[in-house]
């Protein structure tokens, strides 16, 4: 039943629509109907089954299922976890350079093997692994074939005890094993930082959102972008309002929105940043952040600290989605203002979340010998230093 409406033609499906949608009032109003339809959340799937899922990866005696070895799809008789049809990489990878959002499933695309062109950013919100397959200091290598070539551990490191040689602090390439937590054996790549299934209700990409915002903040909601660290409680995910093209094109009033808090009395320490982007990255990456001394002088670039509103800070006051802010609140609405003494610089405001076409994933070529160009995004906030 489902390989037939899969097959159904445009033509056959024009049939199906009863008659008096045909006639031109009625048509008109029956679209302008569909239409009105409010926008809805996006991180929930929709569409067949069988776009995603194969009960017995057998069609006709054939496989169904493909697996993806970062240059092309090829049919394999080992079935996949969950019923599906490809890895994570596998559904959200593309074999052109243009494709962002795939068309049958509708999965946005983080990974383009050749070079993308879709839009300024050559990516989405987070970037895209392109530039990675090729050169290890432009990202996070998620690739299992291709370890990195220069770092074996995440800089920065708090190194707490008890993780395994093999953990999510070590090289994303490799597989966790023997890490003490069970819900981290046998994560690689994506889902050491995706990790999809250990809080809250199992299949975050089935989650709903239900709230009738973009804003979400739960496990129930598959957190934002399904980001979750793996500690006690309530699995620290990340809250945030996603934008539902994934800043495929965005603009000052378009755009995600990130959660910040300011910690001035911890000392800038990340142990109770919440549900922010930045603690999230600090997991990872926690020294970076607990050893930024105070204000001024620094000595490591804040993250999570405000936007004096004063001096120079006081000028950036219109939303660039190159270089994004976090907010200590968050309600659903996205917003085309940046009020410095409020909103907060953050690891995103300088990096992307995958990869980029720059040097360690900057958000613009810091490492360019054109000053200007260097500058361009540090002059978004420091705006005397043009
Ligand atoms: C069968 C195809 C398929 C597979 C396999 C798949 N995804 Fe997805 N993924 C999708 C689709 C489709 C969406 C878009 C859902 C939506 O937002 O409506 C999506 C969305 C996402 C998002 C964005 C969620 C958001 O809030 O917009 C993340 C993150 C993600 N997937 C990660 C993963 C990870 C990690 C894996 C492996 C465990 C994985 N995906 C496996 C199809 C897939
Ligand atoms: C280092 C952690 C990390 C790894 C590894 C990682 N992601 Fe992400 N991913 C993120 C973050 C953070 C975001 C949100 C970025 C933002 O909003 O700016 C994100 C966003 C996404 C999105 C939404 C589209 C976008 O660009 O915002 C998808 C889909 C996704 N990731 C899938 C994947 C898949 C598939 C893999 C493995 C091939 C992967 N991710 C590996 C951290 C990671
Ligand atoms: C666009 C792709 C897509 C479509 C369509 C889709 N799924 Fe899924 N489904 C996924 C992905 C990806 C996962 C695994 C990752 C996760 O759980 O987030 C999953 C996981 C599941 C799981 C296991 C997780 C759980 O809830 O325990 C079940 C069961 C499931 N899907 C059933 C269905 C059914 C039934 C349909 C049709 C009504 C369907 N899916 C349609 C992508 C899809
Ligand atoms: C799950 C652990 C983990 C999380 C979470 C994480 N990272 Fe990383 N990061 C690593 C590891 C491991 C490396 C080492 C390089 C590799 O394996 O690709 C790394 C490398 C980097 C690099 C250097 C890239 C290079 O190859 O030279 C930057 C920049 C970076 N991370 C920024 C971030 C930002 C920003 C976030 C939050 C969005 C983040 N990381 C979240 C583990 C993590
Ligand atoms: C999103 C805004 C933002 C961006 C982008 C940004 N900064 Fe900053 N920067 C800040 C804030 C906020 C402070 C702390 C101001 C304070 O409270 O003293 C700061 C502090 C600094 C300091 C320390 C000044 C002191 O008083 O100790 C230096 C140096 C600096 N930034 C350089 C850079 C460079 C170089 C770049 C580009 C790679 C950059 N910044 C990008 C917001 C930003
Ligand atoms: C003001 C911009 C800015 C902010 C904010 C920022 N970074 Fe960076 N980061 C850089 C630059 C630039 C580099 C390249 C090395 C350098 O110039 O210090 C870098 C390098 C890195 C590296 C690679 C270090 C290595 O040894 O290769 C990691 C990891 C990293 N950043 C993580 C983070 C995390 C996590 C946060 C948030 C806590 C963050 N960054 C916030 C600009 C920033």
């Amino acid at each position: 039943m489902l390989i037939e409406l899969k097959k159904t033609t445009k033509h056959s499906a024009y049939r199906r629509i009863p008659s008096i949608l045909k006639r031109p009032f009625f048509g008109i109003m029956f679209v302008v109907f569909i239409m009105a339809i409010p926008d809805t959340p996006q991180a929930k799937v929709t569409g067949l089954c069988s776009n995603c899922h194969t009960m017995h990866n057998s069609q006709g005696g054939q496989p169904v299922a493909y697996d993806f070895d970062g240059t092309s799809f090829t049919p394999t008789a080992t079935p996949k976890g969950n019923l599906l049809i490809y890895s994570c990489l596998g559904c959200h990878s593309a074999t052109d350079g243009t494709t962002w959002k795939d068309s049958t499933t509708g999965a946005p695309i983080v990974f383009n093997t050749v070079e993308p062109t879709y839009n300024t950013v050559k990516g989405l919100a987070a970037g895209n692994f392109y530039w990675v397959k090729t050169d290890d200091t432009k990202g996070h290598n998620v690739f299992s074939d291709n370890p990195d070539d220069n770092l074996s551990v995440a800089p920065g490191d708090s190194g707490f005890s008890g993780c395994a040689t093999n953990d999510c602090h070590t090289n994303f390439h490799a597989t966790v094993s023997g890490s003490g937590f069970s819900q981290l054996d046998g994560k690689q790549g994506c889902t050491k930082c995706h990790m999809v299934d250990t809080a809250g209700p199992k299949g975050f990409h089935h989650a709903n959102d239900g709230t009738g915002t973009k804003y979400v903040g739960s496990a129930d909601q598959g957190w934002y972008r399904f980001l979750e660290g793996h500690m006690s409680g309530d699995g620290h995910g990340v809250a945030g309002v996603e934008d539902d093209d994934w800043e495929h094109i965005p603009s000052s009033d378009d755009h995600n929105e990130y959660l910040g808090f300011h910690d001035v009395d911890g000392g800038y320490g990340f142990g109770d940043l919440g549900h922010t982007m930045t603690a999230y990255c600090t997991g990872c990456h926690g020294v970076f952040h607990d050893n930024q001394g105070g204000p001024s002088p620094w000595l490591r670039h804040p993250s999570d600290a405000r936007l004096p509103s004063s001096g120079e800070y006081a000028n950036y006051t219109t939303y660039d989605p190159l270089v994004p802010v976090a907010r200590p609140s968050l309600d659903g609405t996205v917003s085309a203002t940046v009020t410095p003494g409020t909103d907060m610089v953050m690891c995103l405001s300088c990096h992307r979340a995958h990869g980029s076409p720059y040097y360690k994933m900057m958000r613009w070529d810091y490492a360019s010998t054109t000053l200007s160009t260097a500058l361009s995004g540090c002059n978004v906030c420091h705006t005397s230093k043009d």
